[in-house]
């Protein structure tokens, strides 16, 4: 074959091949060695080309190497139409590796309400439905709220400032009465006295918020706590309304396994006096104290005890949620510990 024909026929083979190996290269490393084979710079097979061009006869040469060039130039275009390609591939494949539409989707995680939370709003409701209405104090309380007006006198032992969390510096400054100290409430009765002193009977409010004490913290006991406390006072209020509405409250939070029991007791702002007991693991648990409001804080707030009777009851909220929920340790609700919280 004459050296023209023959380099002509080359290049066409050349021209094929490339264009195949350029058309089937898969991805970038695929593309990179079909570039290096025909348009390598120093052994690609049209550099190869390129020097046989050089050895053809003067007069052959500009024919032959018009050709080249077209070839030279078709390679290189498709070379760059299969790097789009490839590019375009590679961007498709690693947006759908992103987003697997048939991957289940990963729910957010959803807080909710504290246990404690959610109990004193379940109390609020329960005695809601019995007809008690909701009422506030503070926190920070002054003696005639905590002690005097409950006929706590100031010898009392339950006004010891060891049994107290009293405020140093603070004292209640009141044009109406002497300067007194002020506490950290250590009982929610004190919203019995608020309440009465604002409003003429009848009465028939709870009111649900932290008390303090300085108890050393175990499984049962912990320095603030939440109480329950109810008031009503009314004409003829007795003793069966107090049991009543306690047995009913019980059969409410706890369902139809929820026992209590009375036991006489005694508190300075009630006469007489009970504590509340409920059945819990084959035993009995105090749940709080309760009886008919004493006269002499009837008297204090300006109520006539010869015209109106109440009755009172403080409950422990926490006790009541662990026994609702089976928690053994009271320290648990103010660990913040997610393990424990997610359980409710
Ligand atoms: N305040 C009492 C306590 O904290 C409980 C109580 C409330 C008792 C109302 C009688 C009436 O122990």
């Amino acid at each position: 074959m004459p050296a023209l024909a023959q380099f002509l026929h080359e290049l066409d083979a050349v021209e094929h091949a490339a264009l195949a190996a350029l058309a089937a290269a898969a991805d970038a490393h695929a593309l990179e060695a079909a570039r290096v084979q025909f348009l390598g710079a120093r052994s690609g097979r049209l550099k190869e080309l390129q020097q046989a061009l050089a050895q053809l006869a003067r007069d052959e040469k500009p024919a032959a190497g018009k050709r080249f060039n077209e070839v030279k130039a078709r390679v290189e275009e498709a070379l760059a139409a299969a790097r789009q390609r490839v590019e375009q591939q590679k961007s498709a494949t690693t947006h759908e590796a992103a987003f697997d539409p048939t991957l289940p989707g990963r729910r957010p995680r959803l807080g909710h309400l504290h246990p404690i939370t959610r109990t004193i709003d379940e109390l609020k409701d329960i005695m809601g439905r019995l007809g008690f209405s909701v009422a506030d104090g503070p926190e920070v309380e002054d003696e005639w709220h905590n002690f005097e007006a409950l006929n706590i006198p100031p010898a009392h032992p339950a006004r010891d400032p060891l049994e107290n969390f009293y405020l140093a510096a603070a004292v209640a400054a009141r044009p109406d009465r002497a300067a007194s100290p002020l506490l950290l409430r250590s009982q929610t009765s004190t919203v019995q006295i608020r309440v009465m002193e604002r409003t003429p009977p009848p009465v028939r409010i709870i009111s649900v918020g932290r008390v303090y004490r300085p108890d050393t913290a175990d499984a049962t006991h912990y320095p603030m706590f939440h109480q329950m406390e109810g008031l009503w006072v009314d004409r003829h209020v007795t003793m069966a309304d107090l049991k009543s509405v306690l047995r009913l409250f019980a059969a409410c939070y706890f369902g139809g396994e929820g026992h209590i029991r009375f036991r006489p007791s005694f508190f300075p702002f009630t006469e007489p006096s009970v504590e509340v007991d409920m059945a819990w693991n084959q035993g009995w648990i105090e749940m709080g104290g309760a009886g008919m409001v004493d006269p002499h804080v009837l008297a204090a707030v300006g109520y006539d005890p010869e015209e109106y009777t109440g009755f009172a009851f403080g409950l422990g909220v926490e006790r009541l949620c662990m026994r609702r929920y089976q928690v053994e340790d009271i320290r648990e609700f103010y660990k913040n510990d997610v393990r424990f919280l997610r359980k409710f």
